[in-house]
């Protein structure tokens, strides 16, 4: 491990040059991986955009019963037209989704926390490689606590699900989590989307910030954004498509369409940015016009 003392400041991002180790494959970082692994990123992020939208409904694994999702069975099938990757447990997968849908999935894999804990960063790896072939995930999403308590028990659990999945061709889906004593900013995000990235993901999920364009031009893999909180809806469509134009690879949005009074003009809205190139005003205009 090299020595802490006299660390040089990182600053030449280049952001205005390109990835350069991408060609022919349309997914970052992801040029010397094997038929297997590059099937299922090609299932994810679209071959023409390069990009991803990926709806989230494994809030249950720690919230249990989220508001907009109390009827996961109802929500998620209403959905699926509008979005390119089912974001959720096992457990809502199984009972809830019908698996006659040609959607990828990132199927969430980590789990040990629940909204009565102060500390959410100590979980453990729940879903085994077995599963995850079994329920045909084309990713495995695995909360990352950086510079929380879990720490490194959290980093442990991303690295056997990561040895796992390269046995077995099968992505791993880095989470950033924000534990309660973080800062979200470039400077916190640039230091866990990179941790993660050098552990060997093939995705890394984060959430928007300053500076966003040093954390991509930062990160060797694609970089979906999560929605957070809810926001007004013409400040998510914002958020989006700022994390879009920052250099995102799409958005895993969760709470940001299901606790939408129209989830599904909103999915629609933000595929238009996503994949069609469409502005935040644009998108609202749509939406708008959409719900009327
Ligand atoms: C919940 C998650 C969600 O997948 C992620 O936060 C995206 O959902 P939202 O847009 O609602 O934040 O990790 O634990």
């Amino acid at each position: 491990m090299a020595d802490k003392d006299g660390l040089k400041i990182a600053k030449d991002y280049h952001t205005d040059i390109a990835f350069a180790n991408n060609n022919p494959f349309h997914v970052k970082g992801a040029n010397s991986l094997d038929w297997g692994m590059k099937k299922h990123l090609a299932n994810i992020f679209d071959p023409k955009s390069g990009n991803t939208v990926m709806f989230a409904f494994d809030h249950g694994y720690f919230m249990g019963s989220t508001a907009g999702l109390e009827r996961l069975d109802l929500v998620v099938p209403k959905l699926m037209p509008n979005i390119d990757c089912l974001m959720g447990t096992r457990g809502a997968l199984r009972t809830c989704v019908p698996p006659e849908n040609r959607k990828a999935v990132a199927l969430r894999v980590s789990s040990g926390s629940s909204m009565l804990n102060d500390d959410l960063s100590h979980e453990v790896v729940a879903v085994d490689i077995e599963d995850a072939i079994r329920m045909n995930a084309d990713c495995m999403a695995v909360q990352t606590f950086i510079g929380a308590d879990g720490q490194l028990s959290s980093l442990d659990n991303l690295n056997k699900v990561i040895n796992a999945g390269f046995r077995y061709s099968i992505p791993t889906l880095g989470v950033v989590a924000v534990g309660k004593d973080m800062e979200r900013t470039d400077r916190f995000f640039k230091l866990a989307t990179r941790i993660i990235a050098e552990m060997g993901v093939q995705i890394v999920k984060t959430y928007y910030c300053d500076n966003f364009e040093e954390v991509v031009a930062a990160c060797p893999v694609p970089i979906v954004v999560a929605g957070g909180k809810k926001l007004p809806e013409d400040e998510a469509l914002t958020l989006a498509y700022r994390a879009i134009q920052g250099g995102a690879h799409g958005v895993d949005m969760g709470r940001n369409i299901f606790q939408s009074n129209h989830a599904i003009e909103m999915s629609q809205a933000i595929r238009k940015i996503v994949h069609e190139g469409f502005t935040d005003k644009e998108a609202w205009e749509f939406f708008q016009d959409a719900i009327h």
